[in-house]
């Protein structure tokens, strides 16, 4: 039987792993997620939660994909009576990212090329290039939309052909290095733009977007936790099936625990760089920019942009190509995720090498999801979430922000519901069923040392499963009430 190859080195898994955590996650959720829901305070919640749940499921998936040398499907079908079905959720969530995930990776390639065409015209000194306008015509024009779209799929599934040590290990080892290089070249212009301190206000002293009417309500506990919470297990790639698929490619002598801490802190920081490089710039240059959403990546920071003078279009190119790097380090861990399982039967049963065919199908529905969210076509037709969801009885009725909009709306689903759930269901399958010993056996297997063992248990059974059911609640309560 051929055998199943994974990654080369443990700095080329650590690469592909913090390429799949980091992402657009970091990019606009956390710094406008943490600006909206009190700054610093934030910030504290957020760490508790990376410390008590978001280390805590790393290790559990990590060692449940390295126990049972499986993606998501199969290792839960190996491992648990009761959860065996979990592995296809999953998948489901992976997909459901997938799809939304390339649409907005086509939209940073299409950036990417409208900063290079405007560095010529600019070197002749009149290209300008609006964010709205820019953005509008990108919306008008779907078409345009799609194609971007589905070379963005069509660059994900090439390299996951290429396998894991030969496609997602290479890219990463060399994509990874390049964006934080990138990363710290626009902190430094952001930081140093006139006006750039009333950004780090925003992220760092709690309550002072408040204060200044940057955000008109005062978030309540709740609600803070569930998105911290959500946020994070987004942002960490957990609580789906690509942590466990990455797992499962690491070569036993390598130790999770370290590997583990290292993928949250590196995240983590990310996501605080973003911010860093995202926030000042559009309090310098575009003060009255949208803080949320894509608007912030298409619309502010293009504006940002626009408004830097003679050096604009370079920093634009810089920045829009870091983003895709971001995006598809991790949409390359999304399609690893939902093809891994189907690989490993087709050779398990003797049938050779299909990981080619496998992503080609993989990547064929992925750009379905994506002409769907690029078309937006039944928001086009009229028909939002909120109008299937039976929500729109009366037109005057208040709905949530999410419901207006297909791509929140998959969005939502993914984060606050489907990776929290999953998340949970794990933590009771290790605390409850296995018994946590399992992870501590597969984390010791050649000898390593899981000195955070006695916190991990404590977690894992206790306090992890409850804080899941604390964003679930903060999410379900967002989402139907
Ligand atoms: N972690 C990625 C981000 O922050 C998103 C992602 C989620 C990637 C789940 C893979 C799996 O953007
Ligand atoms: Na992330």
């Amino acid at each position: 039987m051929e055998e199943r190859k994974g990654f080369g080195s443990n700095f080329g898994f650590l690469m592909a792993a913090i390429g799949s955590a980091v992402g657009l996650g970091n990019i606009w959720g956390f710094p406008n997620k943490m600006g909206a829901n009190g700054g610093f305070t934030f910030l504290i919640i957020y760490l508790i939660l990376a410390a008590c749940c978001g280390f805590i499921v790393m290790m559990g998936e990590l060692a449940l994909g390295r126990k049972t040398g499986r993606g998501a499907i199969g290792a839960y079908k190996v491992l648990s009576k009761r959860f065996k079905w979990l592995g296809w959720l999953g998948v489901l969530s992976a997909f459901l990212i997938l799809g939304f995930y390339c649409a907005l990776g086509g939209y940073c390639l299409k950036y990417v090329t409208l900063n290079v065409g405007n560095l010529f015209h600019a070197g002749f000194g009149t290209g300008t290039l609006d964010g709205a306008g820019v953005f509008g015509a990108l919306m008008a024009n779907q078409g345009e939309a799609v194609i971007y779209g589905l070379i963005f799929v069509a660059l994900t599934m090439i390299i996951v052909m290429g396998g894991v040590g030969g496609g997602i290990e290479k890219v990463c080892s060399v994509g990874m290095p390049a964006l934080f290089v990138m990363l710290v070249i626009c902190i430094i212009r952001s930081c140093t733009l006139e006006g750039a301190s009333e950004g780090l206000k925003y992220m760092f002293v709690p309550g002072w977007a408040l204060a200044n009417g940057v955000i008109k309500e005062a978030p309540d506990f709740f609600s803070v936790v569930s998105t911290a919470g959500g946020q994070m297990f987004f942002s960490l790639s957990l609580g789906m099936a690509a942590m466990i698929t990455y797992g499962s490619y690491l070569d036993k002598k390598e130790n999770l625990q370290k590997n583990a801490i290292i993928i949250v802190v590196m995240d983590t920081l990310v996501a605080l760089m973003a911010g860093l490089c995202v926030i000042p710039g559009r309090f310098a240059l575009d003060p009255t920019g949208k803080l949320g959403g894509p608007s912030l990546l298409f619309v502010t920071m293009q504006n940002v942009f626009d408004r830097m003078g003679a050096a604009g279009p370079i920093f634009g190119i810089l920045f829009y190509l870091l983003v895709v790097f971001a995006a598809v380090s991790s949409s390359i861990s999304l399609l690893e995720a939902v093809v891994a399982h189907f690989v490993d039967k087709a050779r398990d049963e003797g049938k050779g090498d299909k990981r080619k065919l496998y992503s080609l199908i993989g990547a064929i529905g992925a750009g379905i999801l994506c002409v769907i969210v690029c078309l937006d076509a039944l928001g086009n037709a009229g028909i939002s979430p909120a109008d299937i969801l039976g929500m729109r009885v009366d037109p005057s009725d208040k709905v949530p922000t999410w419901s207006a909009d297909w791509l929140d709306f998959f969005d939502c689903i993914a984060e606050g519901i489907l990776m929290p759930l999953g998340a949970l269901l794990m933590s009771i399958m290790y605390g409850w069923e296995l018994g946590p010993e399992v992870v501590h056996a597969e984390a010791t297997c050649e000898g390593q040392k899981f000195g955070a063992y006695g916190w991990f248990r404590i977690c894992i059974k206790y306090i992890t499963p409850l804080a899941m059911l604390l964003v679930l609640y903060g999410q379900i309560k967002e989402f139907f009430f």
